[in-house]
């Protein structure tokens, strides 16, 4: 990362009040605990990887601070809310479905899979939550998307349905659709690990992008080039619990626990593992495939009057 862009971040480690204040979280699914006190802190402007072998807890951990899962124990604060529930003097009680929702809203979340809608354009699908959820104008939804596919590189795709993009292209529909609502958080959960290995670049140059300009991201993924190379730290989760955290490259290069060294020598050894994070998608595609002529990668897109959006 330039001067330039990592100067562009912005923190709140001044004011010591982190983005995401997790206390010592757990849960359990009926006698299985998941979460065996998890404790996380992320500043704003932050980037955090968060990794770990299969059924660690780390997709339970993502759905717990957007409360998608209730928690049996600890606390999670999302800018200064308490994620779920109420505090009335040390007892917690849960919140309603609205003020939950009203609190998810703040929270950006992007999956392994696309989820995007079939059968709404690229533009459609980016400008729907703001415009159902927080009722914007389309005016200001539409050109908000616009704004954001120039951004994921995908400026000529507004008219394009889900079918007719690749799966990195709507990985980053995904990602433009979630930006979308302004959120003060960004939640992935492997973003790329369903994707064809020559797909993957493209979507962690955009992650890496988001990164640059600020966006405050916690990331599970098994990428260690974009957690070495844009993190600004990891933390390593194995059985409920974090085994071990800190500076990317002390962690990955230099890890302490045998837990750590067996998981990253695992998934360093997976022949697909991308070795550096392209600056831009358009980078990534012209790496993998070569440069060529403009419009020649397009997939045929049916065209809409930009009107019928
Ligand atoms: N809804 C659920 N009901 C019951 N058990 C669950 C549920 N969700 C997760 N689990 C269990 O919780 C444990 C942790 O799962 P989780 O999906 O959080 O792991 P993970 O670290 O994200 O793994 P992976 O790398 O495979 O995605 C697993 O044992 C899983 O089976
Ligand atoms: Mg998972």
């Amino acid at each position: 990362m330039s001067e330039a862009t990592s100067g562009a971040k912005v923190t709140d480690r001044d004011t010591g009040m982190p983005l995401v204040h997790a206390v010592n979280v757990m849960k359990s699914f009926h006698d299985n605990q998941v979460l065996k006190g998890i404790d996380l802190d992320v500043h704003k402007g932050q980037v955090i990887c968060l990794l770990g072998p299969s059924g660690s807890g780390k997709t339970t951990f993502l759905r717990c601070i957007n409360q998608l899962e209730t928690i049996d124990g600890g606390r999670i604060w999302v800018d200064g809310d308490l994620m779920g529930y109420e505090d009335r003097a040390g007892t917690l009680h849960r919140l309603n479905n609205k003020e939950i929702a009203a609190q998810r809203r703040g929270i950006g979340m992007v999956f392994q899979r696309f989820n995007l809608f079939p059968h709404k354009t690229t533009l459609e699908n980016i400008m729907e939550a703001p415009m159902q959820v927080k009722g914007e104008k389309k005016a200001q939804a539409r050109e908000r998307a616009i704004a954001l596919l120039e951004r994921v590189g995908l400026a000529d795709k507004p008219a394009a349905y889900p079918s007719q993009l690749s799966g990195g292209q709507q990985q980053r529909v995904a990602i433009a659709r979630a930006m979308a609502m302004q959120p003060k958080l960004m939640l992935f959960d492997e973003p790329t690990s369903a994707l064809d290995p020559e797909l993957v670049g493209e979507v962690l140059a955009v992650m890496r992008e988001l990164a640059s300009d600020g966006t405050t991201m916690i990331v599970v993924t098994h990428e260690m080039s974009f957690a070495r190379e844009v993190a600004d730290h990891v933390v390593f989760m194995d059985g409920g619990v974090v085994v071990e955290q800190g500076d990317p490259r002390s962690v990955i290069n230099n890890p302490q626990h045998a837990r750590t060294r067996s998981f990253l020598s695992r998934v360093q050894a997976e022949p697909h593992a991308v070795e550096d994070v392209p600056a831009t998608p358009e980078e990534a595609i012209i790496a993998v495939d070569g440069p060529r002529p403009a419009g020649e990668r397009s997939v045929p897109v049916k065209h809409r009057p930009e009107e019928d959006v």
